[in-house]
């Protein structure tokens, strides 16, 4: 909550719909209270996320983290918090190592001997076609100034990649005349906002194109 409040990207606010930041929120609260997430576009992709989930524009680490438990159940890379691989301490002010506790290498190699390049893990565009404006559907993520993107898996040709079709989680829109036979009545929702809806009695699903399941 700490480093989220700024690393992600938050949509409407749930207090009042036109205020689209954090206002409400103190240390010691949940910023999800206050505003919720920018909304994927599974599939298809907009300017923020990719069609697979991985966060496109500045700051989006905690969102990118948070997707991995749903990439990978129980996952040791959801449980980390920013701090155990960043020194919130030096961040912006120690020119010798601004970002990280240890080095580089050493960060990942503590638990993955040699195994993980940061450079190439952190890179959310390499191997992927870049996205533009009017052409959100590939897949490439962030790479931004350095190493943005903070999805921490891979496909099987190396590259950042996010969730797998089946992995889709949508809402079904409320209002007049839905009809769930159509794709413009179901939402893209984050994974971790399934449960919500849910409590809700909103109409949720798992996995691709909702719109053709009888
Ligand atoms: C008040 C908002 C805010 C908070 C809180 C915050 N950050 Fe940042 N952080 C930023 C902004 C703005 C930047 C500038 C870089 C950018 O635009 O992505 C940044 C940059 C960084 C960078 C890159 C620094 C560099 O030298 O390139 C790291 C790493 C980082 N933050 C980690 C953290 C961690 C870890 C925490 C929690 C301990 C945290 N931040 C809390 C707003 C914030
Ligand atoms: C505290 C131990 C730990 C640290 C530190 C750590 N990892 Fe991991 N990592 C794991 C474990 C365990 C897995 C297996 C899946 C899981 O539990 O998330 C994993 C899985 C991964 C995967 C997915 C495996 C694959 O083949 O796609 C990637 C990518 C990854 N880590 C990259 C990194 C990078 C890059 C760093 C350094 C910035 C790092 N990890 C630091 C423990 C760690
Ligand atoms: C498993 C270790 C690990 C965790 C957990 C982690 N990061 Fe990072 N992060 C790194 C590494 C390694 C880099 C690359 C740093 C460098 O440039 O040497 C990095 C880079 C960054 C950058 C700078 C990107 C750039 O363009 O230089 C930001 C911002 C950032 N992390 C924010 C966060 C935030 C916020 C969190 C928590 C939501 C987080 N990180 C969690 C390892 C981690």
């Amino acid at each position: 909550m700490v480093c989220g409040q700024c690393h992600t990207r938050t949509g409407v606010g749930t207090k009042n719909p036109i205020a689209n930041d954090l206002r409400g929120f103190r240390i010691g609260g949940k910023y999800t209270d206050f505003v919720s997430f920018i909304a994927p576009a599974w599939g298809d992709g907009n300017r923020s996320v990719s069609p697979d989930g991985k966060g496109r524009r500045l700051r989006q680490q905690d969102m990118d983290i948070r997707l991995s438990r749903f990439i990978r159940p129980w996952s040791v890379h959801e449980t980390m918090t920013c701090f155990d691989c960043h020194n919130p301490h030096t961040i912006g002010n120690n020119p010798e190592n601004p970002k990280l506790k240890k080095t580089r290498e050493e960060t990942c190699n503590q638990c993955h001997q040699g195994t993980m390049d940061p450079k190439k893990v952190f890179d959310g565009i390499r191997g992927w076609e870049r996205a533009s404006f009017g052409k959100w559907n590939t897949f490439s993520g962030r790479r931004g100034a350095g190493m943005e993107q903070h999805i921490f898996n891979l496909d099987s040709q190396g590259r950042a990649f996010g969730l797998t079709p089946d992995k889709y989680t949508w809402v079904l829109r409320t209002g007049t005349n839905i009809d769930p036979t159509l794709k413009q009545s179901w939402q893209s929702i984050w994974p971790w906002e399934k449960a919500d809806y849910d409590l809700k009695g909103r109409t949720t699903f798992t996995g691709a194109d909702p719109w053709k399941k009888p």
